[in-house]
């Protein structure tokens, strides 16, 4: 095993039972496709988040279980200060929980270090911001392609993969526009492609329309599912607005930290994203 793959090496499942054979038995990050292949792909089970500020105690997350299904769209509908974002983060690997497990497919998240949690991201999660966060200095399409260049993928390849995400969020030949030149509604377009770029497994978005009209937010959701649906992604949304969690399978409702509620909902009560 060379250095580089035992950097990348991942805890498992099945080192916490046993250490024997733990060179053979722990997959290298290339084969974490295969374990993400399993159902549920996400178990959280009794997370729990306190920040600590001096003397003060914060619970952003009381107690939180629950399971993700591979492909699911799920919306974590709650009022400022519920929790969604310490949520958000804490299943992308961006926060360690105080307390409680996260797993997704066998790769336990809440134990991996800073490194694998990156090099996890790079391969498995695309994420999109309210605020876009996009780099100003650059184009569209070098922003897009940011996180092909973190991969080490061919500049060829990369601006193959870049221009065909700009196409499928509507953005054709709008490469060469820096954020300062596009709308609102235009630099989430690139903000979602440059989510997708990746082929990431799981689509994470932290009030994606936040700072939408609403015309232009019926346009982003539209093709936030769409892509999700097509790809084949797991998508998981956080909103304060019903109408936007509305686009989604599953609403779970979050209340000081806690599920309160959860609606699983029929295709036919979907928004139509045509
Ligand atoms: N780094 C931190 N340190 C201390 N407290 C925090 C920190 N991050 C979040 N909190 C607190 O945790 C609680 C949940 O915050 P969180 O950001 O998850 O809410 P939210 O539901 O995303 O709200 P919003 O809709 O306003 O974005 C809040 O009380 C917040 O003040
Ligand atoms: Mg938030």
């Amino acid at each position: 095993m060379t250095v580089q793959e035992r950097k990348q090496r991942i805890p498992y499942a099945a080192d916490t039972a046993t250490h024997r054979s733990e060179e053979r038995s722990v997959p290298t990050i290339e084969s974490q496709s295969a374990l993400l292949a399993e159902k549920p792909l996400i178990r959280v089970s009794h997370v729990r988040k306190v920040y600590r500020m001096g003397e003060e105690r914060v619970i952003a997350l009381d107690d939180i279980t629950l399971d993700i299904r591979r492909g699911e769209m799920v919306c974590f509908l709650g009022t400022s200060g519920s929790g969604k974002s310490t949520f958000l983060n804490m299943v992308a690997g961006l926060e360690k929980p105080t307390r409680g497990e996260i797993w997704i497919g066998n790769i336990p998240v809440h134990k991996l270090n800073e490194e694998q949690v990156t090099l996890f991201r790079q391969k498995n999660i695309g994420f999109i911001f309210q605020a876009y966060h996009l780099i100003p200095s650059m184009t569209a399409l070098e922003n897009v392609t940011v996180p092909l260049t973190f991969r080490g993928v061919e500049k060829k390849k990369r601006l193959r993969a870049g221009r065909a995400a700009l196409k499928s969020v509507g953005l054709e030949g709008y490469d060469n526009r820096k954020p300062s030149q596009m709308s609102g509604g235009q630099q989430q377009r690139v903000g979602i492609a440059r989510a997708l770029v990746g082929n990431p497994k799981i689509l994470f978005a932290d009030e994606p329309t936040g700072n939408l009209d609403s015309n232009t937010t019926k346009e982003v959701m539209d093709i936030i599912v769409e892509q999700a649906r097509r790809h084949g992604m797991t998508l998981i949304l956080v909103s304060h607005d019903r109408t936007i969690a509305e686009y989604t399978d599953t609403i779970l409702t979050i209340k000081d930290g806690n599920i309160v509620d959860t609606e699983y909902r029929t295709p036919r009560e979907q928004k139509e994203t045509r």
